[in-house]
């Protein structure tokens, strides 16, 4: 297991985490970072003890213990009941629709026309929505798709959509969001696409996702360090904001694979403050953080 070099119980705002309500020692943290780092590829810096430090208070209240020593000895002896909740904590799922819109925008008025063309013996499109999150990104490819096939009904289109946290893999199937979710959408696309319906909760309104969206998307739970199930080869992959997390080699090690399950020419869309530059050079660069795989 990687040792983080983990020195000040003071966090980078100056906390002493052994004096709050429920203490965290250097080595608490230093474990929490070794195991998310093993698990997920997620690096932990010192400047993430705030954030750890509140998202691991959760589980701590949850199983009503009284410090984060009780709770890594509980990870430790509970890896297979815990472990998933562990996860589920420390990921950061903050995403939206149309997030990068350039990215849709390239999708629509490039690639499905290039593809409608390359694929048009087969009359499949294939694309991958890797690190999902909430289901945003995989139903803004699918409305993508919907304007730029248009009735293009004998074609059989798949995105795949797959994160490691198994909270957010089943909002997106539920397909539910809040208003404000929606907040920024064209009405057109809101009336076209959702229908108005009651929260699962209870509290007030909410918006479901249209079948016809639904139906060219599947989710399910995948980590991108382990083994991956899919056979078939991809026209796209969309994997943003996802590597920021990550260190060099575990990237340079994720784009290679991507590299290998994408079809000659197969695009990739990274986030806006990712780079392939000094990872991999299996790809290369139509700006604006869009790839296209060498062939
Ligand atoms: C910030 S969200 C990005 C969501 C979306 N791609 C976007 O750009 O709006 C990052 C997602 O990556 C997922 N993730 C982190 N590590 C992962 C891993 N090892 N395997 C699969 N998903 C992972 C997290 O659970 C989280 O939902």
């Amino acid at each position: 297991m990687q040792t983080l070099n983990v020195r000040e119980n003071k966090s980078v705002s100056g906390v002493d985490f052994r004096t709050r309500e429920f203490p965290m020692t250097n080595v608490d943290f230093e474990f929490i970072a070794n195991v998310a780092n093993e698990k997920t590829g997620i690096q932990l810096g010192e400047h993430k003890k705030d954030m750890i430090y509140s998202r691991i208070v959760r589980r701590i209240r949850a199983l009503e213990l009284k410090t984060f020593a009780e709770y890594c000895s509980y990870l430790k002896s509970n890896k297979n009941l815990e472990m998933v909740n562990f996860i589920n904590a420390i990921t950061t799922n903050l995403t939206s629709f149309f997030r990068e819109q350039h990215h849709f925008d390239y999708l629509e008025k490039t690639v499905v026309p290039e593809l409608l063309v390359k694929n048009k013996i087969k009359k499949s499109i294939r694309i991958w929505s890797a690190g999902c999150s909430t289901g945003e990104e995989p139903y803004s490819i699918s409305m993508t798709l919907d304007k730029a096939l248009g009735d293009k009904s004998g074609w059989d289109v798949k995105v795949l959509a797959t994160d490691l946290d198994t909270n957010v893999v089943s909002h997106g199937k539920v397909g539910v969001y809040v208003p404000d979710r929606l907040d920024g959408l064209p009405p057109r696309l809101v009336k076209k696409n959702f229908s108005a319906v009651s929260h699962p909760s209870g509290t007030g309104q909410a918006y479901n996702v249209s079948d016809h969206l639904r139906k060219c998307i599947t989710f399910n739970r995948l980590n991108l360090l382990h083994e991956w199930p899919m056979k078939g080869l991809f026209d796209v992959i969309f994997c943003r904001n996802v590597v920021i997390y990550f260190n060099k080699d575990t990237q340079k090690i994720l784009f290679d694979r991507y590299a290998d399950i994408l079809k000659p020419n197969g695009y990739l869309f990274i986030g806006h403050s990712e780079t392939l530059h000094g990872v991999t050079n299996r790809f290369e660069s139509l700006g604006q953080t869009m790839y296209r795989k060498k062939s």
